[in-house]
This record gives structure tokens, C-alpha cells and sequence, in this order.
């Protein structure tokens, strides 16, 4: 059990999690408006627990290879990304994959553990996954998305939902379509990063297309795209009446954007604590020397802008132990808190 670490025990979770559902995927009831998106390499086991603690509402996987997940043994890699944790609830386990058969056995094998929901990845654009047409390559071919939920929702006790773009690029802007041949072949969520597979990350996000999904399907919609406040959570409820905001690159080193706060609203004493204790959830799940390494893209991302964090970087990010990370922090919260205290005050903001 991961929940409690030893020796961390400063870490106060604020959650704002309703008591009531927010909605329904099928028959399972989703408690929150704001998660965190999947992300290969961050929203592991370790990062999931940090943000669900302070009150994402759902927990995705990253996404899975479907012919990984049907190999006799898992790799250590595979066993990780599947890896949760019972208080995660709801849970998603995300596969992808280009060929209908296999994803429907693969979502056939990951449900024997017993997640609430399993996804299908429609979104990476990356070019080895999407030209194979996995991925964002799916939305080239909507036969198949149809073959796939409506075999996969026969076989499956739990939910299917799936992930997409708006479409492969601006030649093929095929969401609606999409949409509607995942609700008519039983699927029970969509989300959708608003943009296409060509736009990678580039340009903005097509709120306006979310919309249209929303009043085109019956089944929930999850909107996805350029979240980076707690702001712009309430923004693109109300722009396109989704029903859940999904939070990717605005949630990394912030998870308290799930708290609904914003990063300069969060004092520097309860930063470090939660640096701590996800370096120590890291450590458990990955071990010494991986979960420091592993951890390291997330420290880079927790000290992004803060007072001295210039100096700080380069040692923390190239500490050899966890004595050592722990040393470094330990001097900088010391060097920072008169500082961040006066600057803090000055702004009116929490110390
Ligand atoms: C590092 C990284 C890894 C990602 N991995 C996945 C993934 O495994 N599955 C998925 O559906 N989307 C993945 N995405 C896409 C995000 O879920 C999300 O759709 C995208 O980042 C847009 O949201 P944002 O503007 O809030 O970041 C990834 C994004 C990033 C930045």
C-alpha cells in the first residue's frame, strides 16, 4: 500500500472532491470535474496518488501496448504502467494498438484486473505509433474504431471509452464522425485533446470543436486542451458544457491545480513536502536509484520559477543519492524562506 509512506507525514491533502457524482461513466460514478490526463513517463503510480489525493477525479494508466499486454510475460515496463492502486477510483486503464483483434483480447486480459474502465488511445501523434495507424492512425480508419467497441463492449463486464484528436489533420477533421461512432457502438466516454494528429502540440486547442462533440453525443465528454489554471477549468466548462476538464502539461510539477489552486498560491513549506513525499512514493514503487532518476523530471517541474530555483536546479537534477537530493532541498528551503516570506507578504499571497 503506497498511501502512507514512512517519514512523510507532512504532506496534508486538500481535496475538494464532491460528495455527490459529478457523472456517470455507464454505472460508474466519477466524483470531480478536474483530472489528470494520461501522460506517458508522468502519470504513473506514484504521480496519479499525488494528484488524486488532492482531487482528481479519475485515475488513466499511461497508455499501454496492446501487443505488450498479450505477451505471455510482462515485461517489467508493461507491469508498472498497469500497476494501481485501490484507492484510485475510478480507474482507466488506457491500451492502444492498431489491430481490432488484439485490442480486444488486450482489453479482455487488462480487465482481469480489475480496473473500472478500460480506454483506447486515439491521440498519440507520435510518428512510429500513429503511421502504423495506432494511436491518433486510428482516426484514419473509423471501420475500425466501430469493430472494436462494438466487439469490445459484447465481451467486457467494465465500461470502454476512448481517447481522440480532432481528426489526422486539416484535410481529415473527422471528431464528429468519430463521436458518434463511438456512442453508436457503445462506448461510454469520449475525451477529447483538441487538436489534431498534424498540430502535435502546436496552435490551440479547438474548445469549439469540444462543444460541438458535447451537444452531438449523449454520452459524457471530456474536454482536453490547453488547461493550465484553475481558471481556465471553469473557462472550458462553461465554452463547451463538458462534463470533466482533463489536465496534461498544466498539471505537471502543479497537482494542486486539482485542489483548485494555482502554483503561487501554494506555500513554499507545503511545495517541499510534497516534493518529499512524491520522491518517496517514487522511491517505493521504482527503488532507490530508479525512482531517483525517474524523479527527476518531476523535481525540474515542482522548482520551475521559484526564488533561486536557477541555482538549485542543475544540483538537484544531477544528485547522486537521495541523502543528497533531501540535503540540497532542505538548504534551499531554508535559503528561500526569508525571501519567499518577504516577496510572499509583499504580494499578498500564502506564505
Ligand atoms: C509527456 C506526455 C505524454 C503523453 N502520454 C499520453 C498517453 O499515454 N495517453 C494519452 O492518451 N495521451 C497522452 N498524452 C496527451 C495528453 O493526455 C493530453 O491529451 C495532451 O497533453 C493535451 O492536454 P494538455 O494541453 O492539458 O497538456 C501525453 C502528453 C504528454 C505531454
Amino acid at each position: 500500500m503506497l498511501i502512507n509512506p514512512p517519514g512523510v507525514d507532512t504532506f496534508k491533502p486538500r481535496t475538494l472532491r464532491p460528495t455527490r457524482p459529478t457523472f456517470y461513466v455507464r454505472e460508474v460514478p466519477v466524483y470531480g470535474d478536474a483530472l489528470l490526463a494520461p501522460m506517458d513517463g508522468y502519470s504513473d503510480l506514484p504521480y496519479r496518488l499525488i494528484c488524486y489525493e488532492l482531487g482528481s477525479a479519475m485515475s488513466y494508466t499511461e497508455f499501454t501496448n496492446a501487443d505488450g499486454i498479450l505477451q505471455k510475460r510482462w515485461s517489467d515496463s508493461i507491469a508498472q504502467k498497469l500497476k494501481f492502486d485501490a484507492a484510485e477510483k475510478p480507474m482507466t486503464i488506457q491500451i492502444y494498438g492498431h489491430d481490432v483483434e488484439r485490442l480486444v483480447e488486450a482489453a479482455q486480459r487488462v480487465e482481469q484486473l480489475n480496473p473500472d474502465i478500460i480506454d483506447l488511445n486515439m491521440g498519440c501523434y507520435v510518428k512510429d505509433i500513429a503511421e502504423r495507424g495506432a494511436g491518433s492512425g486510428m482516426l484514419r480508419f473509423p471501420e475500425r474504431i466501430a469493430q472494436y467497441f462494438a466487439r469490445v463492449t459484447r465481451v467486457l463486464r467494465v465500461p470502454a471509452t476512448g481517447k481522440i484528436r480532432l481528426g489526422w489533420d486539416d484535410t481529415l477533421y473527422n471528431y464528429l464522425t468519430v463521436a458518434k461512432i463511438l456512442e453508436d457502438n457503445g462506448a461510454s466516454l469520449i475525451a477529447v485533446h483538441a487538436r489534431t494528429k498534424a498540430q502535435a502540440y502546436h496552435g490551440h486547442a479547438n474548445w469549439d470543436a469540444i462543444a460541438e462533440i458535447k451537444q452531438t453525443v449523449k454520452i459524457p465528454v471530456i474536454g482536453n486542451g490547453d488547461v493550465k489554471t484553475v481558471a481556465d477549468i471553469a473557462r472550458m466548462k462553461e465554452y463547451t458544457g463538458c462534463d470533466a476538464v482533463m489536465i496534461g502539461r498544466g498539471a505537471i510539477g502543479n497537482p494542486w491545480i486539482f485542489s483548485g489552486r494555482d502554483r503561487d498560491q501554494v506555500a513554499l513549506a507545503e511545495r517541499v513536502a510534497l516534493l518529499r513525499r512524491h520522491l518517496a512514493l517514487n522511491l517505493e514503487f521504482y527503488g532507490q536509484r530508479g525512482g531517483l532518476i525517474l524523479f527527476r523530471k518531476h523535481a525540474a517541474r515542482y522548482i520551475a520559477g521559484l526564488y533561486g530555483a536557477a541555482h538549485l536546479r542543475v544540483p538537484l537534477l544531477t544528485a547522486e543519492s537521495v541523502q543528497e537530493f533531501d540535503d540540497l532541498l532542505g538548504q534551499y528551503q531554508t535559503d528561500a524562506h526569508e525571501f519567499v516570506q518577504r516577496e510572499h507578504t509583499a504580494l499578498g499571497l500564502a506564505v
